[in-house]
């Protein structure tokens, strides 16, 4: 949510801005700007839209920018409408300060009325320009823009990834996080400052993760960590292992498309050295310290948000049928808020493709507070969820920049069923068994990739029913989440409405909607419950409602029943939501292409949710 980058150091930022801020895009896109320090004066340009707008502005400009200092910054509104006055930068009331942030400042109400009273006047509806107001009158006092930062932030409630240039002081670049993720980018000669490692890889591998509460102050020759109490504090650098490939679209029209024929070999990935096919049992190092714990534990919760949420339904149905764990799962956004009664007995695991998402991250800060074992499932190496849990297990589904998570899912799933194994074959399962289990989630990548063939298959039916309305998802048992998954795909990329449900509930509520215009999606493998999601299959033709089926390649029946049928292989039940998601990818993407709408970079979201 919202990308920051900056650099200082003997080269032109402007390239490094700019192509920093096309990398980040994905984190918010809705306005973009630039600050740079050029000849000891503010050249500051900002527009409303894309990053490429924006580079649009600055080619229509007439003067030749050039800076060794400055910063960038590309949006995603909470405060205010998405225009060009409240597009970042934001000065301070003397134009000697610009500021970028991310978060949102909580009490910036009140603030904005203390200063209104002392004669500021405020050009956006941001609680940013609020802030930098605030840092500007802290400059006045101290004459020293770290100082001038630290004393604003004491005063400040709310949550931010925050970097702030002088025209004063201005050899220096002042940075500090609460909440929202920030790294600094080591350079020779040079210093880098972003919200992730993809805007800044190209120039450097060595970097400092800031954790809450430090403020840091980067010059060309170092930087210099400290807490908002001017503690020093001394830091140490990471290398990064990124590759830049990874974050390029490598021939594809768009990322999502990339990212869902990736997923037999980040499935791979994810099993990768941890799947042990001949003892049928699964080794995970990050988790090896708590074991105990895990096997103790009288309950496992499961939380995250949006994908990472049905990935944790899944999860549900793999620990309490496999392992034998109560598991629960809750949206981590209603968990922090709902005092839970949660103990040292209990385990927590937060489920995150990024890693940084604000509710995921306090409802494990809650949790860990209460005494419980926290533990991340995470894509994003170095994040701060990983690196405040107690233990974990890295997905290793390289980045997803597609602003509709779907390799993260697969991997996530593909985590949780190795989780699952290794506690059940810990908890008495057979070898025998546990060979059966690994044998099956060994083939799992060569299923995802046949499904893949079917591409123009299912294009085609996108194009069918790409002027639909509405749509309804039906599954049960661990495909009621992919029913859930499906629904949100199509919502996300397409702006379809559409709705997953339990099979069973339809005639609860869903079933009024049913007539000749609404196509019901149906995950229907040949399991123990088969017979009963065929009846709700009828339940639907009786109402002439258009059926499309995800159904396995040997089911026959099916045919009779089903206007469309999508075939996808066999496999275990509980495994079966990781190729069953797949062609519901690919549906959602081609419906959205079919509608020309953008698939990376949906109207109105953020890969990277960073506030509540
Ligand atoms: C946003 C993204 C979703 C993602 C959710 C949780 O809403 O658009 O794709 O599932 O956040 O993100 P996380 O990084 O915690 O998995």
């Amino acid at each position: 949510m919202c990308g920051i980058v900056g650099y200082i150091g003997p080269r032109n930022c402007v390239p490094i801005l700019l192509e920093g801020l096309r990398r980040l895009e994905y984190r918010g896109y809705d306005s973009a700007g630039i600050a740079l320090v050029m000849n000891g004066k503010f050249s500051i340009h900002k527009k409303a839209g894309k990053v490429a707008d924006l580079v649009s502005l600055l080619n229509a400009g007439n003067s030749e920018l050039n800076a060794q200092l400055g910063i960038g910054h590309t949006r995603w509104a909470t405060h205010g409408e998405p225009n060009d006055t409240n597009a970042h930068p934001h000065w301070d009331a003397k134009k000697e300060i610009a500021i970028i942030h991310n978060g949102i400042i909580e009490n910036y109400l009140a603030i904005k009325t203390k200063l209104l009273r002392e004669g500021h006047t405020f050009e956006s509806s941001t609680d940013t320009e609020v802030l930098a107001h605030l840092i500007g009158v802290m400059f006045e006092r101290t004459n020293d823009l770290c100082s001038a930062v630290r004393m604003a932030l004491s005063e400040v409630e709310g949550t931010y990834g925050l970097v702030v240039l002088s025209t004063r002081d201005s050899g220096k670049i002042v940075v500090a996080r609460r909440g929202s993720p920030l790294i600094i980018g080591v350079g020779e000669g040079e210093n880098f400052v972003a919200s992730d490692a993809s805007a800044i890889v190209e120039y450097t591998r060595q970097v400092v993760y800031l954790e809450d509460g430090e403020v840091a102050e980067l010059t060309t020759q170092g930087f210099q960590t400290m807490t908002i109490d001017d503690v020093k504090i001394d830091k140490v650098v990471e290398e990064i292992t990124l590759e830049l490939s990874q974050i390029e679209r490598g021939g594809y029209d768009h990322f999502m498309m990339k990212e869902i024929n990736e997923q037999p070999e980040t499935i791979r990935d994810a099993m990768r050295g941890r799947l042990l096919l001949d003892e049928g049992d699964v080794k995970l190092g990050g988790l090896t310290d708590v074991m105990e714990r895990l096997l103790k534990a009288k309950r496992i919760i499961l939380n995250g948000c949006g994908t990472s949420w049905h990935a944790a339904l899944v999860g549900e149905y793999m620990l309490e049928q496999i392992a034998k764990i109560p598991t629960e799962v809750e949206y981590a956004s209603e968990f922090r808020y709902r005092n839970p009664i949660i103990g040292e007995d209990d385990v927590l695991f937060s489920i995150s493709q990024s890693g940084e998402t604000a509710d995921t991250l306090a409802a494990m800060r809650e949790a860990k507070k209460k005494g419980a074992t926290v533990l991340g499932i995470v894509n994003v190496v170095g994040s701060t969820i990983a690196r405040e849990s107690d233990g974990g297990v890295y997905v290793h589904a390289g980045p997803e920049i597609g602003v509709a998570s779907t390799k993260s899912f697969t991997s996530q799933l593909t985590v949780l069923a190795l989780i699952t194994l290794m506690l059940a074959r810990a908890k008495g399962m057979s070898r025998e068994d546990g060979k059966v289990l690994a044998k099956e989630l060994a083939s799992l990548p060569d299923k995802v990739a046949h499904i893949l063939k079917q591409t123009e298959t299912i294009q085609a039916l996108a194009n069918e029913f790409k002027d639909v309305r509405n749509f309804l998802y039906l599954g049960r048992g661990a495909n009621f989440p992919v029913a859930l998954e499906g629904a949100l795909k199509l919502k996300e990329i397409s702006y379809i409405h559409a709705e997953g449900y339990p099979a069973a509930e339809m005639k609860h509520g869903p079933i009024a909607l049913i007539d000749e215009n609404m196509p019901v999606v149906f995950i229907v493998p040949r399991d123990g419950i088969y017979d009963k999601v065929i009846s709700n299959i009828h339940e639907v033709r009786a109402r002439r409602g258009r059926i499309i089926a995800v159904a396995n390649e040997d089911d026959r029946e099916i045919e009779e029943m089903a206007e469309f049928v999508i075939p996808v292989p066999r496999t275990y039940g509980f495994f079966g939501p990781i190729i069953n998601v797949i062609p519901l990818q690919l549906l959602s993407y081609y419906m959205a292409i079919a509608r020309e709408t953008d698939v990376d970079q949906p109207r109105n979201l953020a890969k990277s949710v960073t506030v509540e």
